[in-house]
């Protein structure tokens, strides 16, 4: 008979720049203990296999399926959910005011997704071609907008952060 405390580990990670530290099941995906032990459900979670794209967040600042990963392999790592890409509602990130300004979400559940997708995507390319921002998010799947309003603003976006550098 196996011995449940067997199954559960100690986590700590840096989460959107707070340490936080708790006892998970080795089972647990990173997306449900970001949801369900930490109280971060901007996280959304969609096919909870790998397709979607809606649980995607930023680990050690590269984009990673919440739903694929264990929380365990996030031991040590620094993690962002949509709630870390803002300080708060009054200072958007570029990619989110972008967002509002060109209605790039309509039911917003894969939004959160499209954001750290595109977050790391434009840490990698300044200055991409709307070719190239649709290729990004080809694995977010968006069953509203189209994704015209997305690249959009993906593109605006892109060149506001691009002034904020200069
Ligand atoms: S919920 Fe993770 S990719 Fe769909
Ligand atoms: S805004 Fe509804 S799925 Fe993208």
């Amino acid at each position: 008979m196996s011995d449940d405390r067997s199954l559960s580990r100690e986590v700590t990670c840096t989460v959107n720049g707070v340490k936080r530290a708790a006892t998970v099941s080795v089972r647990r995906t990173l997306a449900d203990f970001l949801r369900h032990d930490l109280g971060l459900t901007g996280t959304h979670l969609g096919c909870e296999h790998g397709v979607c794209g809606a649980c995607t967040v930023l680990v050690d600042g590269r984009a990673v399926r919440g739903c694929l990963m264990l929380a365990v392999q996030a031991e040590d790592r620094a993690v962002t959910t949509v709630e870390g890409l803002a300080p708060d509602a009054a200072s958007l990130h570029p990619l989110q005011a972008a967002f509002a300004r060109h209605h790039a979400l309509q039911c917003g559940f894969c939004t959160p997704g499209m954001l750290t997708t595109l977050v790391e995507f434009l840490a990698e390319v300044p200055e991409p071609t709307p070719t190239q921002v649709r290729e990004a998010i080809s694995g977010n799947l968006c069953r509203c907008t189209g994704y015209e309003p997305i690249v959009t603003a993906t593109l605006e976006a892109a060149a506001a952060m691009r002034g904020q550098a200069a």
